[in-house]
């Protein structure tokens, strides 16, 4: 039995978050090893809400523990792959970032069952950011929730069907590339198929006692300008593909920017991004080749139908 591919037990996942990016590979790699899933979304109205494995839940609203228990009845495993970008009316941050969650692991530590939270890479204290502050936030109540948790912060994804990722792509593929001058963190971007793996051999996890967290990131790390032109290479099938021109922007424009983009919901670019662009987002040490009992794939890895998959996100 490997780590990447072992029997299938009998366990029972209550997966949050299962129509976003994660959440869909996470379901897929889940499902490849005969796990049942029953998979939350957001509920529709109409016919069809509760129809197959879909749970309708308005998950920022689930802010007691009392709310969860019943939820988790024949449950082993909560994975959580909820997370917003912007907040939305009655919908904050702090909700569904840390009372939630919060909310979710101490009713799963009432009930013994065993909790997977997706977090992120680059979360500190004082970060003038809520969308980054309630995120910390939310990881501190877990720690705290006497649950047996695991928190999974992977770096920068890149695969079919992400928001940002489609739009780094799609941005990749100009010729000039506008660049925030101050965006010098690394990143060490990995592909969505590989965290939909790394999620489930934690899942199959009897325990998380050995394993708190888990940062995960590919096998390269990129300065952000580095990265799009290694898109661009992958984006472009002419070879050899002529590098684009990058026009560095000051910081005072990248702040500006930000700020924009989260007054207009413009785009994947917020504050909050703005702010992690500006320091290193790798993962220290990496878990993610460990859990995979390989090397990550690269993020050179050719996909097909970007336009498409643009489309979809
Ligand atoms: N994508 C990356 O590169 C990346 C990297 C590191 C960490 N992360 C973190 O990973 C998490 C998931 O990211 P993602 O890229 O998969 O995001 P995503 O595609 O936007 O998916 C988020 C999921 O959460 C659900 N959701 C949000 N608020 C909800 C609510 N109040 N009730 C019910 N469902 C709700 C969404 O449903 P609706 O669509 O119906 O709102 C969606 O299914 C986020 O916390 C993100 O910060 C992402």
């Amino acid at each position: 039995m490997s780590l990447l591919n072992p029997e299938p037990l009998p366990l029972h996942v209550l997966l949050l978050g299962a129509t976003g990016f994660i959440g869909r590979h996470v379901h897929a790699a889940l499902q490849t090893r005969g796990v049942q899933v029953l998979r939350v979304r957001r509920p529709r109205g109409g016919q069809g809400d509760s129809a197959g494995a879909w749970k309708p839940m308005l998950l920022h609203t689930m802010r007691e523990p009392a709310a969860w228990q019943a939820h988790l009845q024949d449950i082993d495993l909560v994975i959580n792959c909820v997370g917003i970008l912007r907040q939305r009316w009655g919908e904050s941050y702090e909700d569904v970032h840390h009372r939630m969650p919060a909310a979710l692991a101490r009713a799963c530590a009432l009930a013994g069952v065993r909790l997977i939270h997706t977090s992120a890479l680059g979360l500190y204290e004082g970060a003038k950011s809520r969308f980054l502050s309630s995120k910390l936030r939310g990881e501190q109540a877990i720690q705290a929730s006497g649950a047996d948790h695991c928190i999974v912060r992977p770096s920068l994804i890149d695969g079919l069907g992400g928001f940002g990722a489609s739009w780094l792509r799609m941005l990749a593929s100009w010729p000039v590339h506008f660049v925030p001058r101050g965006a010098t963190g690394r990143i060490a971007a990995l592909q969505a198929a590989d965290l939909g793996d790394a999620f489930a051999v934690l899942a199959h996890m009897p325990s998380f006692s050995s394993q708190r967290e888990a940062n995960l990131g590919g096998d390269r790390l990129f300065a952000y300008r580095h990265y799009l032109q290694v898109l661009r290479g992958v984006e472009h099938t002419e070879s050899p593909v002529k590098p684009a021109v990058q026009v560095l922007l000051p910081d005072w424009v990248s702040r500006a920017g930000a700020h924009l983009c989260d007054l207009f919901r413009f785009s994947p670019f917020s504050y909050g991004h703005w702010i992690l662009l500006q320091r290193d987002n790798m993962p220290m040490p990496n878990a993610l080749p460990q859990l995979l009992g390989r090397a990550p794939l690269p993020v050179t890895h050719r996909r097909t139908g970007l336009r498409e998959d643009f489309r979809l996100s």
